[in-house]
């Protein structure tokens, strides 16, 4: 059975770092290296960025980010319900002749061991990331 630690974000770019620092937290209880915080603090911030500036539109509207804390894993949850998206229309960057932009989804699934995103138009998105202990990637 894991722990886990609920979060209700206010939908604004100053609570991103707070929920970086959190994960940061989290993520050195459960025994992850510098390298791997590193790694997942970016994915993290990587996602609520994207809940704040493509999902919610309504300013008053909060998002939910949960943590599950495991002795082999940690898992965190991003869950916004704004306008949802496509995932079909999501492209592979094109790392040879890099535009700018469109690289967050492509960061959180380098840096995470498994990651999944459900995303429905008009009722909003999940993104769901795991990062496993002692697995090199
Ligand atoms: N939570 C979300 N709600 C609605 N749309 C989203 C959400 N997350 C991602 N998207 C859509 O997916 C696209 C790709 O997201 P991604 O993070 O990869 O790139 P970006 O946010 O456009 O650019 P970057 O993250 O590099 O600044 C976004 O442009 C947006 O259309
Ligand atoms: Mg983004």
């Amino acid at each position: 059975m894991s722990d886990h630690l609920s979060m209700s974000v206010p939908n604004k770019p100053e609570y991103v770092n707070v929920i970086r620092l959190t994960a940061s937290s989290i993520a050195s209880r459960v025994g992850f290296d510098i390298e791997e915080i590193d790694d997942i603090k970016i994915a993290v911030a990587e996602a609520c960025t994207n809940a704040i500036k493509h999902g919610i539109k309504n300013d008053q509207e909060n998002f939910d980010v949960e943590f599950y804390m495991d002795c082999d894993k940690m898992m965190i949850n991003i869950i916004d319900k704004g306008v949802g998206f496509s995932l079909d229309e999501i492209e592979e960057p094109d790392l040879i002749n890099p535009k700018e932009g469109g690289l967050g989804i492509f960061i959180i699934k380098t840096l995470m061991d498994e990651v999944n995103i459900s995303s429905d138009i008009g009722n909003g998105t999940c993104i769901k990331m795991i990062k496993y202990l002692g697995v090199d990637i």
